[in-house]
């Protein structure tokens, strides 16, 4: 709005394009504002649509590289649009924690609308607050301990379709098997459903990968062309393909949440008074959505349940496969560090099938390497927030503080931080110890360093202990709900994998630098992630 109001001449001064043409080429923007100052003071990132990375998937290298240049809190636009980039650790805990509420989803709201209607990513504060309340204490220990026991099956039909590839001598892209097996993980444990995708293609699994797709390709793409008259599905193919998956997707969830509605006793609502004494092995459906259903209080309609566990599937299933993909990539380049690992591995699991909570909390070098790689691979690299009001954002390193205008989009750039050498020396090297020493740097006096002795009481290092520089599954309020699953899942997944195995890449991607980089919601790779396998025992 003040903005708007400004004559015409003033604009510049506000910060914002003068029109729409001057601003479709990014190159221009000195031109375009001339000496006069931003009005947020912030930086203007110049440069041009490939250099951001816009054009071919890697906008998070964009937004990196526009940060060596501009800093760690920069504005840019893309045509008409801007954006606040941010990758500072305080100027983050501010958006994501002191001033939380203050800045929603945005883009990121309207663009998984049709996806995830009000699941808790996109909710308004006002779903978001019944539905994380309702939700959270799905997460708790005994049904947590419980899925520790299921990652471990999952990870013996993974194993042993590996095993056959191996025996076969055929080569296996490493990034579809963890898509997979992390698909399989999350529809059991959240709505109950046998995916069976480690083992078999099926429809519903093609739905389900075919609708993640379309999700990472609305949220790069800054028109939403799917809301026009005639566009959802008369005119583009993948628009009617995507409304084909969605509503197979659709069917296979409804069925779910009929079969828990059904499913619902009063034996098991008064269980609820005690829960960490649930019996889970015991119970036909110990989903997440079965104890949605059994919890006392309003009722849920079949509606909200459905977008609660589309968006459980979506939210937890690329991102922890991901950063297995990634947590071996580096590994299969470190032969020393991974025999090192293997050899913990074997010391722990000797004689067993799957790991127990014991045995996670005696493999430290594993649980650290899993760590690692969503540091540097984190999933998402970037998140999306809108200010709700005007507002100033601390100093942080620099100590320029930035205004904010009410409607200003960010890129919250987890990337950029978690790859900062500031925080991070060697920031790009995948080194999992790390996490055993302190770090402080005297140059940013704000910023109170990493501490080991403070993940307080966790396995795993956290946004504490590193004063923010560290933030995978986000911080605050909104933080994700799934972090501990996620973590024990994946350190599961990759002790079981590396403890069969050693690895090498193979054609069509035969050198690590072969695989590339691109990123949707997560970081993936360009050409999958072929390797050949051999066995170890
Ligand atoms: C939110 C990362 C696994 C469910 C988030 C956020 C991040 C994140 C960064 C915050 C998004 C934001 O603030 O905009 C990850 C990573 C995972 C993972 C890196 C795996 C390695 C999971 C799993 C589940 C899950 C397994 C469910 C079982 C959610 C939900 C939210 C969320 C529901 C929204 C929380 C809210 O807004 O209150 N996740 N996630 N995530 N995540 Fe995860």
């Amino acid at each position: 709005e003040a903005f708007w109001k400004l004559p015409f001449t003033e604009r510049g001064k506000a910060g914002e394009p003068l029109n729409l043409g001057d601003t479709l080429h990014v190159t221009n923007i000195e031109q375009i504002f001339g000496d006069y100052p931003s009005y947020d003071g912030a930086p203007l990132a110049a440069g041009d649509l490939a250099e951001s990375g816009l054009t071919d998937g890697t906008m998070y290298l964009g937004l990196q590289r526009y940060q060596d240049k501009f800093g760690d809190v920069y504005k840019m636009c893309f045509g008409p649009k801007s954006f606040m980039v941010v990758s500072d650790p305080q100027v983050l805990k501010h958006i994501l924690c002191d001033s939380v509420f203050n800045y929603d989803k945005g883009l990121l709201g309207e663009v998984l609308e049709d996806v995830m209607g009000k699941g808790l990513i996109p909710a308004d504060f006002e779903t978001w607050k019944v539905r994380r309340r309702a939700i959270v204490p799905g997460f708790h220990k005994a049904w947590l301990n419980y899925q520790l026991g299921q990652f471990g099956e999952a990870g013996r039909l993974l194993t042993k379709s590996l095993h056959k590839s191996a025996a076969a001598g055929t080569a296996v892209d490493m990034e579809e098997r963890f898509g997979s097996v992390a698909l399989d993980i999350i529809g059991k444990a959240v709505f109950n459903y046998e995916f069976g995708s480690t083992e078999k293609e099926s429809p519903v699994v093609k739905a389900a990968i075919q609708s993640l797709r379309e999700v990472e390709h609305r949220a790069q793409t800054p028109f939403q062309y799917w809301k026009l008259p005639l566009m959802d599905d008369v005119l583009v193919e993948r628009q009617r393909e995507f409304k084909v998956n969605m509503e197979l997707l659709n069917g296979a969830l409804n069925d779910c949440v009929q079969q828990a509605l059904s499913q619902r006793t009063e034996a098991d609502l008064e269980e609820l008074h005690d829960l960490e004494r649930r019996d889970y092995s015991k119970m036909d459906n110990p989903s997440l959505l079965r104890f949605l259903v059994d919890m006392k209080g309003e009722e849920t309609s079949g509606k909200q349940l459905r977008d609660d566990m589309i968006t459980m599937l979506i939210a937890g299933h690329e991102t922890t496969a991901s950063a297995l993909t990634w947590a071996l990539f580096e590994l299969a380049q470190q032969p020393e560090l991974l025999e090192e690992v293997q050899s913990e591995i074997d010391g722990v699991m000797e004689g067993k099938e799957c790991p127990d909570m014991e045995d996670i909390k005696a493999m430290p070098l594993l649980r650290l390497c899993f760590a690692e790689s969503l540091r540097m691979y984190p999933e998402p690299p970037l998140l999306i927030r809108r200010a709700m009001e005007e507002d100033t954002l601390p100093g942080g390193a620099t100590g320029q503080e930035t205004k904010i205008l009410r409607g200003m989009d960010f890129f919250l750039s987890i990337y950029n931080m978690q790859r900062d050498e500031k925080y991070w020396p060697n920031a790009n090297t995948y080194d999992p110890k790390r996490w055993l020493n302190p770090y402080k740097n005297p140059d940013i006096p704000g910023w109170k360093g990493y501490d080991p002795t403070k993940w307080g009481g966790q396995l795993y290092p956290n946004e504490i202990a590193s004063d923010y520089a560290f933030i995978p599954f986000g911080c605050g309020p909104r933080k994700c709900v799934g972090d501990n699953f996620a973590m024990l899942e994946g350190t599961v997944t990759l002790g079981m994998v590396l403890r069969d195995f050693t690895f090498e890449f193979t054609a069509p991607t035969a050198e690590p630098a072969q695989v590339g980089t691109s990123t949707g919601a997560t970081i993936h790779t360009k050409n999958g992630m072929w390797m050949k396998l051999k066995p170890r025992r």
